[in-house]
């Protein structure tokens, strides 16, 4: 069975038709106080998915407290996350003295619920694995950089692939694979919406640029690598990202900035979503 909240009925129904689970919906009263009260079908059987994508993770992090230890209480025995986005992977480690590692935090507490977490292209940067930051019995990063590179392999001709800082670096040659090009720039960042980016050593007029990269938040970083390669002859740039987190108005700066095209997975509802995921979370959990 494949639990699923009313906001995600569409990934749910995508993800249920590739993997053949049977999909049924958490109902989610708010009381006027603003707490909530979740009610799960019944029986549940002893191994049931959950499908829960954590951007706007907040409250996502509460409900998935209270499904899995209603679940428990029902007699399930194993339980599988399927959080197509994982949030809290970027605070990795405390930058100035004070600040939680919500990385390990947040892992910590999916682990003490959830037998196997599975993601796609979750923010790992100073460590390796997953199960490093989610120390769960089983967990399955995937990733969506060989659908990007197949998607613009197919599109395009001779593009180079841009990462804009040395996280993206992985992304960016999973995405290349053998065939495409691709560089990486390096990026410092001195606040939320302040980043500082220096092109790689390579050759960008007349090239059509792709940027890839993870995660587009702001859009900043993105909007400051397409200026700097634009300035530095680029024919066209597009952009591709696995997490489109980007709020109503960052589309226009994208576009503002000479961004032609954005490309995103559907990890996240956006109007970029271009490459759906389904069957590669589908695969891993067969
Ligand atoms: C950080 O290293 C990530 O990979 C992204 O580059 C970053 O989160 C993008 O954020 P923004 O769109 O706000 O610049």
């Amino acid at each position: 069975m494949l639990l699923h909240f009313d906001d995600e009925a569409k990934f749910a129904g995508s993800l249920a038709q590739a993997s053949g689970l049977e999909p049924r919906q958490v109902h989610r009263h708010r009381f006027p106080d603003g707490e909530l009260k979740l009610t799960l079908p019944v029986p549940l059987p002893s191994h049931t998915v959950v499908l829960r994508s954590l951007h706007h993770p907040n409250e996502k992090l509460v409900e998935l407290v209270l499904l899995a230890d209603a679940a428990r209480a029902l007699g399930v025995l194993h339980l599988t996350l399927v959080a197509p986005y994982l949030a809290y992977m970027r605070q990795d480690k405390a930058f100035h003295p004070g600040e939680a590692v919500s990385q390990t935090i947040i892992g910590r507490l999916l682990a003490e619920r959830f037998d196997t977490v599975v993601t796609v292209d979750p923010h790992l940067h100073r460590i390796s694995a997953l199960e490093q930051a989610v120390p769960t019995r089983r967990s399955v990063a995937l990733s969506a950089a060989p659908l990007i590179g197949a998607h613009f392999a197919a599109r395009t001709t001779r593009p180079l692939l841009l990462g804009p800082d040395s996280e993206s670096e992985q992304w960016v040659k999973a995405a290349a694979g053998a065939q495409l090009d691709c560089a990486v720039c390096s990026k410092q960042r001195s606040g939320d919406h302040d980043v500082h980016i220096e092109l790689p050593a390579v050759a960008l007029r007349g090239r059509h640029v792709i940027l890839v990269d993870d995660v587009a938040s702001t859009g900043g970083t993105l909007v400051e690598c397409a200026r700097l390669a634009l300035a530095a002859g680029a024919e066209r740039v597009d952009a591709a990202v696995t997490h489109a987190l980007l709020d109503a108005d960052a589309g226009a700066r994208l576009t503002a900035a000479g961004i032609r095209e954005l490309v995103s997975t559907d990890t996240v509802p956006h109007a970029s979503n271009r490459i759906g995921v389904a069957g590669l979370i589908a695969g891993a959990l067969k």
